[in-house]
């Protein structure tokens, strides 16, 4: 499962995702990963490293940790304006080209999302453009909306005030992402964080689908309802804090006595368990480390299956949404509760 050689060609994965992705829609792809054709006609691998981390890392251990990722084979990168990661993502896809790690930039699939300060229609080219120059590619793969709100034009992380937040306009800005896709910037365009209830919004507006829909998912909080209505839809689902959102500090799924129990027996790390049934349920991944180690263990869930019978224990795992977003609710601001930034679906 190193880096090196890709699988063109349309071998189709033999795993469980078959059960829940249609089996025309993944075929093994780049280094060994499977890779899902989203409704835009894009392939994307279905295993991403992640790439948000605070404080945020020196832009050379960014590069470090990514050259690491494509020497293990990792193909897709996970970057958000939001975390500062784009320059040294674009740090490191140039020098994987310098060093031959990539022959081309098409070899990867880099993904980036619009933050919120951006979310009006006439902030959305402009703000491409600069993930780009960060970058320093001429399109992405992917852009996300990262958020369903729009903040105040000058905060730039997740810290704002009652009135800095208001709800999003999704028809207008949902048209400046078509645009930015017709200009050839972003191959796929898409949201990250939406309910089945904003995504059923955009849907009346949009004359291009989201291509994906990015969120919260690990066995402690699974999405079901979510994820049924992306099948529905059309929308594929990508899995952020595919550890239980480690990376904030919660161990509820490493932590997790019955995922150590099935990790135990089966000779697996907590982590690859994890990991094995967010591929199992047909989703895409991201999982962040900078650790080579990890990077590398986080790899090899390809070529091993969980059970029926540890599927059905992992199913019985009672539900917890941990990426609350407490940040962005107020008592009298425009998400009064939890529930009504989530629209219920806690
Ligand atoms: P590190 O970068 O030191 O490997 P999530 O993507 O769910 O937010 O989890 C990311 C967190 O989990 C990071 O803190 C990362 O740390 C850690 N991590 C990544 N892979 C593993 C693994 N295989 N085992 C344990 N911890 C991991």
């Amino acid at each position: 499962m190193g880096g090196g050689t890709m699988n063109g060609g349309d071998v189709h994965a033999n795993t469980n995702t078959e059960a829940s992705l249609k089996r025309s829609e993944v075929v093994i792809g780049r280094c060994g990963v499977p890779e899902v054709t989203l409704n835009s006609g894009h392939k994307m691998p279905m295993l991403a490293t992640g790439t948000a981390s605070f404080p945020f890392p020196p832009i050379e251990d960014l590069k470090k940790a990514i050259l690491d990722a494509m020497e293990v084979g990792y193909r897709h990168f996970d970057s958000a304006a939001l975390y500062q990661s784009e320059e040294g993502l674009g740090v490191a896809v140039a020098a994987a080209l310098e060093k031959g790690l990539i022959k081309s930039r098409d070899e990867l699939f880099i993904t980036t999302k619009l933050w919120c300060n951006n979310t009006q229609p006439d902030r959305v080219l402009p703000a491409i453009q600069e993930s780009l120059r960060k970058l320093k590619l001429d399109y992405v793969d992917l852009y996300l909306i990262h958020f369903p709100v729009r903040l105040k034009e000058d905060i730039l992380d997740m810290t704002c005030k009652k009135d800095e937040i208001f709800p999003l306009d999704i028809k207008s800005v949902w048209e400046a992402m078509e645009e930015v896709h017709k200009l050839g910037l972003a191959k796929s365009i898409g949201v990250s964080n939406f309910t089945c209830k904003k995504l059923t919004d955009l849907l009346a507006h949009a004359k291009i689908p989201p291509a994906v829909n990015q969120v919260e998912m690990h066995p402690v909080w699974q999405q079901k309802k979510l994820r049924d209505f992306c099948k529905e839809k059309g929308i594929h689902v990508s899995a952020y804090s595919p550890l239980g959102a480690k990376e904030w500090g919660f161990d509820v799924v490493l932590g997790n006595e019955l995922l150590n129990e099935i990790a135990q027996a089966k000779g697996k790390s907590v982590a690859q368990i994890a990991l094995r049934w967010g591929h199992e349920q047909g989703v895409t991944l991201i999982p962040k480390s900078f650790n080579k180690g990890r990077l590398k263990q986080n790899f090899e869930i390809f070529d091993w299956q969980l059970t029926e019978e540890e599927l059905q224990k992992i199913a019985s795992i009672p539900q917890k949404r941990i990426a609350t977003i407490p940040e962005f609710v107020f008592p009298d601001g425009p998400f009064k509760t939890f529930e009504e930034f989530w629209d219920g679906e806690m």
